[in-house]
């Protein structure tokens, strides 16, 4: 299959030199792509690489992005200009070509652009994977349906309030949709028991955060999300495993999800529990336990926002 590369800038004289320069190989089909400053978008069209006017990509990165935004498609800008060769780089591009460019460097350096998304293509497949893995996951364990989402969404809403950064967001998001895939280690006997567990199942059931970490720890991809799920068990207090860490010792995104997910467990049906609490009184559970189980401020973000929903 041909590599479909797009550009952006039909009327532009710079950009038809740059569709001289890349025409001149064969193995790429080349199309104009809409012109994110004439308000109008791609549509179902997909390229493998993008290519862009630098002040284009400066001021519609947003744009270009969120048009192909669950796939990764590389950016790259061109310009006649150093100081904004620069600047496209800082700003995220994947690479900021500088005109004019000796015959055939182009071809090379969109080459490797395709090769940087062939291999981002395969971690996405492996990333899908995981997260079927995950929807597994919810369904062996006799959750209410849609906890891991509840979970992720409880989670990120914490994370708004709290003021995280764009891309703590998104680790926050992954780990919580990923923090109890370890549990597809864990014997459906254990996952699927009803009444309580023995203490030899529970300490099999423990063992859930440690088998996700293993599990996820080999994509690079991943590796902001494995704190959320080696630590989403850990109690303010030291109290909890794997490690017993306390306070500020665990990390922060761990202790959001930790508020989430004992929230949605209280509040949905699980065979494990011994009962289910009314959202009310699995307020009042985090109110009891902020300061021992959870860190208070993350308590207090959480309700927050609860009570808001709450009165609606
Ligand atoms: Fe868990
Ligand atoms: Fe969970």
């Amino acid at each position: 299959m041909r590599a479909k590369l797009a550009l952006i800038g039909k009327d532009d004289p710079v950009t038809k030199r740059v569709l001289g320069l890349i025409t001149q190989v064969k193995g790429f089909k080349v199309a104009y792509f809409p012109d994110p400053r004439e308000g109008k978008v791609a549509g179902q069209l997909k390229p493998h690489v993008i290519i862009v006017q630098g002040n284009i990509f400066l001021n519609y990165q947003d744009k270009l992005k969120t048009q192909w935004a669950r796939h990764f498609i590389p950016i790259m800008a061109y310009t006649l200009d150093p100081k904004e060769e620069q600047l496209c780089m800082e700003q995220g591009a994947s690479d900021a070509v500088l005109l004019p460019l000796q015959e055939g460097s182009l071809t090379t350096r969109v080459r490797n652009q395709l090769k940087i998304k062939s291999l981002m293509d395969e971690m996405e497949k492996v990333d899908n994977v995981l997260f079927t893995i995950a929807k597994i996951v919810e369904a062996k364990d006799y959750y209410t349906k849609g906890h891991i989402h509840r979970v992720t969404s409880y989670s990120y809403g914490i994370g708004l309030t709290m003021g995280l950064t764009k891309r703590e967001l998104k680790t926050l998001k992954i780990g919580a949709l990923l923090h109890d895939i370890g549990k597809i280690a864990i014997p459906d006997s254990i996952l699927a028991k009803e009444g309580p567990l023995t203490k030899e199942e529970m300490d099999i059931m423990k063992q859930h955060p440690l088998l996700g970490y293993r599990i996820c720890k080999p994509l690079s991809s991943l590796n902001g999300a494995l704190d959320i799920i080696l630590y989403h068990h850990e109690k303010w207090d030291g109290t909890g495993y794997p490690q017993g860490l306390a306070d500020l010792e665990i990390p922060l995104l761990a202790r959001i999800v930790a508020v989430a997910d004992t929230f949605d467990a209280v509040s949905s049906s699980r065979n494990y529990m011994e009962r289910t609490l009314s959202k009310k009184d699995a307020i009042i559970l985090l109110e009891e336990e902020s300061g021992t189980h959870f860190d208070p401020d993350i308590v207090e973000a959480f309700l927050k926002n609860l009570r808001k929903e709450l009165r609606r």
